[in-house]
């Protein structure tokens, strides 16, 4: 049987062997749900990159260019990182870079993994199926905020275990996240609301909880290949058209 781990912050990755895995990126406020948005309203691809100046030379190449620090969109960039600004009359067909302060980062240090998704409460069944039906060992990356665990995260990380039944989880992270959620599923947007991140996102007037707990809104299965996030087939996943 196939196993699933989880690593509850980037810091942690040393740890735990990603080779020969597949790796999920977890960053649910709001990177991980940000991309699935960009992705299911059309994006052609998003290319992950550690700082907002590597972000801007993709510029020249007709990029969109996305960057975000501390919650905030940086000036000077087409996007921030909320998924209310990948919509697809500004997305549809376009190459977008992206740069942000957790989930791009996490994804960045995962590339020992044989291949890296990209999940979020957005995209949880559709990315469930998928990891049921290639049946390989999974690792949970959450982003967390700046190395340290957060809530949503952890959370989703739970979600996502909770629905791979047929995986053994042989580590005590999963076992806790997995505990974490059955704890909190009832009511999980009051639960994430007491979360770090969202108070932070009180104090900066952003308002995008509803759109990152908007559960299975965006059924796509996104991997990160050859340094560019993209869709894959609907064929490729097992989901239904
Ligand atoms: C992220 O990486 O998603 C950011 O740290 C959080 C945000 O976009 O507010």
């Amino acid at each position: 049987m196939p196993s699933v781990e989880t690593i509850f912050s980037p810091a942690l990755i040393q740890h735990h062997l990603l080779d020969d895995r597949y790796a999920v990126i977890i960053d649910v406020l709001r990177a991980t749900t940000s991309i699935c948005y960009a992705l299911n309203e059309g994006a052609k691809a998003l290319t992950p990159v550690a700082t907002p100046e590597h972000c801007l030379q993709y510029r020249r190449q007709g990029y969109l260019c996305a960057a975000e620090r501390n919650g905030l969109k940086l000036e000077g960039f087409d996007m921030g990182n909320s998924p209310d600004e990948f919509r697809r009359e500004k997305v549809e067909g376009r190459e977008i870079a992206i740069t942000t302060t957790n989930g791009t980062y996490a994804l960045l240090e995962s590339q020992q993994a044989e291949r890296i998704f990209i999940g979020a409460f957005v995209n949880l069944d559709a990315l469930a199926s998928f990891l049921i039906r290639e049946n390989k060992d999974v690792v949970l990356v959450c982003a967390g905020w700046k190395n340290k665990v957060n809530l949503e995260d952890s959370l989703f990380a739970g979600a996502l275990a909770t629905c791979l039944t047929n995986f053994d989880c042989d580590c005590d992270s999963t076992l806790m996240a997995k505990e974490l959620w059955l704890a909190a599923e009832s009511n999980l947007s009051e639960v994430i609301d007491q979360s770090s991140h969202a108070q932070r996102f009180k104090k900066l007037g952003v308002d995008d909880l509803p759109l990152c707990l908007d559960m299975n809104r965006c059924p796509v299965v996104p991997e990160y290949i050859e340094n560019r996030i993209v869709s894959l087939p609907l064929q490729n996943t097992g989901i239904a058209e």
